[in-house]
C-alpha cells in the first residue's frame, strides 16, 4: 500500500504550531510533521502529541518532529508560525525585521521539498510575512494564503454570542482588511441564525465589541505577559488547513493576494476566500458602505506602508 494519508507539516514548534500540531492529529487530518530549527523542541513535543494518540477516543496520526524539511517532502498543507511572538508594548510591526529573515529561510526550505504545497501564513506580521513568502517560494498567489480573518472574526463572533447570550454556533460574523490596529470588523454583515445583530444588541454595545476585537491580540498579549494568543490562532489555521484538505469549498477571511478586488493590486489583505483543494478559490467582494469602505482603505494604507517597511530591509 502506498502512503495515501494527506501530509501537514507545521513549521515552527512553539505554542502556536504546537497547537495547531495537536489540533490537526486530533481531527485526524493526516500526518503532521512539526519541524522546528530547534530540534529538541521538535521531537519532544512531537513524541509527547504521539504518545497522547491511543488515549480517550485516541487518533490514527503519525506524529514526528524534525529540524530537517526533508522530512516534510511532499506536503499537502504546510503551517508556518516560525517566528517570535509579539511581548508586551511591542507591536506586530515590530517583528518585521527578524521575522522576515526566519519566513524566508523556511520557505527556501518548503519550495524544495513541497512545491505543490498550498501553504499557510501565521507568523507576524501577518501581512507582510505573506508577502515574504509569496515571494520566497514563487508559487501562484492561491497557494499562499495568510491566517488572521478567521481569528480576528473568531474573536468578534465569541464577544457576540457572549453579549447576545446564543449559541456561538450560529453567529456568522467576518473581519475585513489587515491583521492590526485597522482591521475592519464587519457588524453590518453578521447575522446570529439569519437575524440582523441589532436585533440582539444595542448600537453601543456592537461598537464596544468592535473596538474589543480589533485589540484582540493586545488583551491576550497584556495578560500573558510572555507572548501572545495561540489557541484561536492553531485553530484558526487547521480550519483553513481542513477546507483545503477536504476541498470542503468554505467561504472563510483570510489574507489572499489581491489583483483587483476592492479596487487593491499585488498586495495580501484580509478578505472573504473560498477555501478548497486547490487553495484560495476565489475572493469574495462584499458591498460596503461609505464608512466600510474608508474603515478598509485606512488598512490597505496601515498594510501598504508595512509592506514598503519591508522593502527597505534586506532580509
Ligand atoms: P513561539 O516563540 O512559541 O514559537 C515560535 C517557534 O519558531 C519557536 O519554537 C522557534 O524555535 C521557532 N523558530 C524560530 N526561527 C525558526 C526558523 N528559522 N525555522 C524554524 N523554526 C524557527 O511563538 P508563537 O506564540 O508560536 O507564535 C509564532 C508566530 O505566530 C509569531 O510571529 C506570532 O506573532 C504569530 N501569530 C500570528 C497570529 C495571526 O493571527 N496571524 C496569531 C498568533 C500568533
Ligand atoms: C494575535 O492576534 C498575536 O497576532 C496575534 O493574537
Amino acid at each position: 500500500m502506498g502512503h495515501t494519508r494527506k501530509k501537514i507539516t507545521v513549521i515552527g514548534a512553539g505554542f502556536v504550531g504546537s497547537t495547531a500540531a495537536h489540533w490537526a492529529a486530533s481531527k485526524e487530518l493526516g500526518d503532521v510533521v512539526l519541524l522546528d530549527i530547534n530540534e529538541g523542541t521538535a521531537k519532544g513535543k512531537a513524541l509527547d502529541l504521539f504518545e497522547a494518540s491511543p488515549v480517550n477516543l485516541g487518533f490514527d496520526s503519525n506524529i514526528i518532529g524534525t529540524s530537517d524539511y526533508k522530512k516534510s517532502a511532499h506536503s499537502d498543507v504546510v503551517i508556518i508560525t516560525a517566528g517570535i511572538p509579539r511581548k508586551p508594548g511591542m507591536s506586530r510591526d515590530d517583528l518585521l525585521a527578524t521575522n522576515a529573515k526566519i519566513m524566508k529561510s523556511c520557505c527556501e526550505g518548503v519550495k524544495e521539498h513541497s512545491p505543490d504545497a498550498v501553504v499557510i501564513i501565521v507568523s507576524n506580521p501577518l501581512d507582510a510575512m505573506c508577502t515574504v513568502a509569496k515571494e520566497t517560494l514563487g508559487f501562484a498567489p492561491e497557494k499562499v494564503i495568510g491566517m488572521a480573518g478567521i481569528l480576528d472574526s473568531a474573536r468578534f463572533r465569541s464577544f457576540i454570542a457572549e453579549a447576545a447570550n446564543v449559541s456561538v454556533k450560529d453567529v456568522h460574523a467576518f473581519v475585513l482588511g489587515g491583521h492590526g490596529d485597522t482591521m475592519v470588523p464587519m457588524p453590518r454583515h453578521c447575522s446570529i441564525g439569519g437575524a440582523p445583530l441589532t436585533h440582539f444588541l444595542s448600537e453601543e454595545k456592537i461598537n464596544e465589541i468592535v473596538v474589543r476585537t480589533r485589540k484582540g491580540g493586545a488583551e491576550i498579549v497584556g495578560l500573558l505577559k510572555t507572548g501572545s494568543a495561540y489557541y484561536a490562532p492553531s485553530a484558526s489555521a487547521v480550519e483553513m488547513a481542513e477546507a483545503i484538505l477536504k476541498d470542503q469549498k468554505r467561504i472563510l477571511p483570510c489574507a489572499a493576494f489581491l489583483q483587483g478586488e476592492y479596487g487593491v493590486k499585488g498586495l495580501y489583505l484580509g478578505v472573504l476566500c473560498k477555501l478548497g483543494g486547490n487553495g484560495m478559490e476565489g475572493v469574495i467582494e462584499v458591498d460596503l458602505n461609505a464608512e466600510e469602505s474608508a474603515g478598509l482603505e485606512n488598512s490597505v494604507a496601515a498594510v501598504k506602508d508595512l509592506v514598503g517597511a519591508l522593502e527597505k530591509l534586506n532580509y
